[in-house]
């Protein structure tokens, strides 16, 4: 064979391989993405399920019934909204679209505005109103959605959540803070790794892996501050992505 054709011909299995693994990547993507929506749509789900299983129970009592299946119709709509904002969202575009960052604070804030009521969380927000990105929407959600779980998580009752945005020369700051329990020092440079969890099997340790790599996607990083001080611990998650 001549030494061109030779040449053509690696390249274009190169090329190849190179378009097989990116392949390959989507669909782990997609797969770790399923799985933290999975993680999102239990707690309703089994509240589903619970509250079925009483009203069957109670099923001669009509205003116990009743009372259950209001509670149902809540838990449907908390369904409802994650799927069609967070996969309707997917679906619709997949290319990086200018977004004011404000509004996806608040879309994110609003999935999770029923667990931080139970919980009775304070919420700080501080966010400059005009800032815009180009960002995968989809995507940012996911991440500001994994931060304010695991800040809820790591609160007490009527514990604080703050969010803060801000520009700062040429980034964008992205502050989800609280005045949680904190992340103990030989933990915190292992949250980012897949699987890493201290929940046991409420966790499924993918949240922050996940996280990670999207934001790097969308061209930002991801740092964490964090103390387990008593009287006063908590965790400083910053997202920088370029303004
Ligand atoms: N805001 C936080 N406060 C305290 N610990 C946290 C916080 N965020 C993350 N962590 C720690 O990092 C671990 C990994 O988080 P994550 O990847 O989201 O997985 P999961 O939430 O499923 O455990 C958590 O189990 C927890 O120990
Ligand atoms: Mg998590």
């Amino acid at each position: 064979m001549h030494e061109s054709t030779i040449a053509a011909d690696l390249h274009s299995r190169l090329n190849l391989t190179s378009e097989a693994l990116r392949k390959a990547e989507e669909r782990a993507t997609a797969g770790l993405l399923a799985l933290e929506l999975m993680h999102e749509i239990r707690n309703p789900l089994e509240a589903v399920g619970n509250l079925t299983y009483l009203a069957l129970a109670e099923a001669e009592n009509a205003r116990a019934v009743r009372m259950y299946l209001r509670r149902v119709e809540e838990q449907l709509a908390t369904l409802n909204y994650i799927a069609s904002h967070t996969l309707g969202f997917a679906r619709a575009t997949d290319s990086p679209q200018q977004v004011r960052l404000s509004t996806l604070a608040e879309a994110a804030l609003r999935i999770h505005q029923r667990t931080m009521q139970a919980k009775q969380i304070h919420l700080v927000k501080d966010l400059s109103e005009d800032l815009v990105a180009e960002v995968h929407t989809t995507e940012m959600l996911q991440v500001l959605s994994n931060l304010i779980v695991n800040s809820v998580d790591a609160l007490p009752r009527a514990g604080t959540l703050y969010l803060r945005l801000k520009k700062r020369r040429s980034e964008i700051h992205f502050v989800i803070a609280d005045n949680g329990h904190g992340i103990p020092e030989e933990h915190r440079n292992r949250v980012f790794e897949p699987f890493f969890t201290t929940k046991n099997n409420a966790g499924t340790g993918l949240g922050l892996a996940l996280s990670k790599r999207i934001v790097e996607h969308n061209r930002g990083k991801i740092s964490l501050r964090s103390s387990i001080r008593p009287g006063r611990s908590g965790t400083v998650f910053k997202i920088s992505l370029p303004a």
